[in-house]
């Protein structure tokens, strides 16, 4: 197939670009370079730099004969959707609705990131995909936007799509950024022998999920026939204290974490279930957090310049 990936010059989106060509798919990609990079672009792939929301992106698609989107471009900065809101709708919400222009027009597949961010406080664990969707911010709130967009694209002009809400997706080439900025932050840090310090007494857990299960249940999901929305997590929790100390292990970081404050409004525990991504899917995470950090921090000693 030939496959459209927006934002594949991201994190996520590069590792996505990967999966599917190594699974023999042609791949383009569109990307302004907000935040990705030329670095992260698979050779392979036939790279575009232009904004979702350019209206070359529709004769793009068109003469590109796309078959399917796999839609990852955002802005993924919770405090700047805070900020600016009127941005962070115009990218995410403006740009996917472009997007789903598109699908509709051509009559091509979607699969959309979604976001853990969309649930907001959890009312119960694990976070399973008929709990209600209260999100804490304009990102979060953007995305739930998305979601009721791309299903209602759905029921009126029989577009298929796919909605993957991903928990705390953390892995190489990943920016410091993004909702899983913590494996990064600590990554930096102690490669480069710096002060490592845990906001709040360690106990916080989340559901942190390894890019390459990520980049596999899209390529599962892009050829599926059914309209579905389902969490990609591993359900688990993993502390951040049990973050730091597998990461201290792995690199053989000398110094101890100091402790500050914990962030005002941070959910405590976090999980999401996956039962229905392996029913409806046959998707499920394969990596270990130990295995995922190991790669992650292989990658990061080639970006930090440290040779332990
Ligand atoms: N990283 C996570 O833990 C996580 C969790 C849940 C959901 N998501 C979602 O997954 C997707 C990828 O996130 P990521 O972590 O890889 O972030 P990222 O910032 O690395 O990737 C986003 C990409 O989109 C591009 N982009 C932004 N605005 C654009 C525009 N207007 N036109 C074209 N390209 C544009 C950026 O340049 C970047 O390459 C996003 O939709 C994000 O909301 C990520």
């Amino acid at each position: 197939m030939k496959i459209l990936v927006t934002g594949g010059a991201g994190f996520a989106g590069s590792h996505i670009v990967d999966t599917l060509i190594a699974a023999g798919h042609e791949v383009v990609v569109v990307d302004n370079l907000f935040t990705g990079s030329k670095a992260n672009l698979n050779p392979q792939a036939k790279f575009y730099e232009m904004d979702i929301n350019d209206p070359a992106l529709h004769d793009l698609i068109e003469r590109e004969g796309i078959e399917a989107i796999s839609h990852q471009a955002a802005q993924i900065k919770v405090p700047l959707s805070i900020k600016d809101p009127g941005l962070d709708a115009e990218i995410n919400i403006m740009g996917t609705i472009h997007v789903l222009e598109a699908a509709r027009k051509f009559g091509l597949k979607i699969v959309f990131a979604a976001s853990a961010a969309e649930y907001g406080t959890p009312e119960y664990l694990p976070l399973d995909e008929q709990h209600p969707l209260n999100p804490m911010s304009f990102y979060g709130l953007s995305k739930k936007v998305n979601e009721d967009y791309i299903r209602m694209y759905g029921e009126l002009y029989g577009v298929n799509y796919t909605i993957l809400r991903y928990a705390n997706i953390y892995g190489p080439r990943q920016g410091r950024f993004g909702e899983g900025g913590v494996v990064s932050i600590f990554l930096e840090q102690m490669i480069k022998g710096q002060p490592v310090n845990i906001e709040g007494d360690g106990g916080a857990t989340r559901d942190y999920i390894y890019i390459g299960d990520v980049a596999q249940a899209n390529l599962i999901a892009l050829t599926s026939e059914k309209k579905l929305t389902v969490n990609i997590s591993t359900a688990t929790r993993v502390s951040v204290s049990e973050l730091y100390v597998t990461m201290k292990e792995l690199t053989g970081y000398p110094l101890e974490a100091t402790h500050g404050p914990a962030r005002v409004g941070d959910i405590y525990h976090s999980t999401m279930s996956n039962q229905l991504a392996a029913a409806e899917l046959g998707w499920k995470p394969e990596t270990s957090l130990r295995d995922g950090l190991a790669k992650t921090i292989a990658w990061g000693r080639t970006v930090y310049g440290d040779a332990k």
